[in-house]
């Protein structure tokens, strides 16, 4: 059974070993006696704690980066390879989110070199995409998130597919009190399958978990997840607060 995915970025929060600690606790506390029998919770603490997080080895919790550098290893100061976040022992890495096209200009070039090094290493990839107020407001979203799909993907077979899971993550929702309705998240959704549609036969695309992530808290998870075919979410701030997180996850896996 193809499992639903339930990942928390915590951006660059907490600021301290301390409270990272205490997030960890809160979330063992949360998570330790549940079981999640079609979810997988995935965390992606700042890169400094990551081998915190692992060493903890909780039960119900996998472990992802926020971000890695392409090359494989070398003279790249301040970086980190997607080869060295799988040997630390976490699973995935997220790639594309909104914040690092606008705050690091990561355009898709890039992120295409990021997910062939993100799936060369054997980590799953997260990979984000999402139009902002401004192209959806012109008209542009189909457009917009169609061209973040196939340039993003350009050249990745069919072979690897099935380690990427798509989170469509409007800009205009992300970090907001907005939240796009249920039909406009299942028409972003068709627009990303059938840009896939044209790039892989129809198996290979089903292969690809589909997830949303903008302003996602526990009491408006159905409605961003409503479309049973949804296959998770990608949580922001929420995620920085074990028992909301954990909520989420919940009601995920019972729906
Ligand atoms: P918020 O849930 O805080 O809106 O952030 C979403 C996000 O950017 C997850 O990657």
């Amino acid at each position: 059974m193809r499992k639903k995915l339930v990942i928390g970025n915590l951006k660059m929060n907490p600021v301290t070993s301390a409270e990272f600690e205490r997030y960890l606790d809160l979330l063992e506390k949360e998570t330790g006696n549940k079981k999640f029998e079609k979810t997988e919770i995935v965390v992606c603490p700042p890169v400094v704690y990551l081998q915190k997080l692992l060493d903890r080895e909780l039960k119900n919790i996998k472990a992802g980066a926020q971000n890695v550098y392409w090359e494989y290893q070398g003279a790249y100061t301040g970086e980190i390879s997607a080869g060295m976040v799988k040997s630390a022992g976490a699973n995935y890495a997220i790639v594309g989110h909104s914040e690092r096209r606008k705050y690091f200009d990561e355009k898709e070039e890039i992120i295409n070199l990021k997910l062939k090094s993100i799936l060369k290493s054997g980590l799953n990839a997260i990979l984000c995409v999402g139009e902002s107020m401004e192209e959806r407001k012109g008209g542009r979203t189909a457009t917009v998130l169609k061209k973040q799909v196939k340039d993003s993907l350009a050249g990745i077979g069919a072979g690897k597919v099935e380690y990427i899971s798509i989170a469509y993550e409007p800009i205009w929702a992300v970090g907001t009190d907005e939240l796009p309705t249920s039909d406009e998240i299942l028409e972003a959704k068709l627009i990303v399958k059938k840009a896939l549609a044209e790039m892989y036969s129809m198996k290979t695309m089903e292969k690809i978990r589909l997830l949303y992530g903008g302003n996602v808290k526990s009491y408006l998870v159905n409605q961003v997840c409503t479309d049973p075919a949804m296959d998770g979410v990608l949580v922001g701030r929420e995620s920085l607060e074990p028992y909301e997180f954990v909520k989420i996850a919940k009601i995920i896996d019972e729906s």
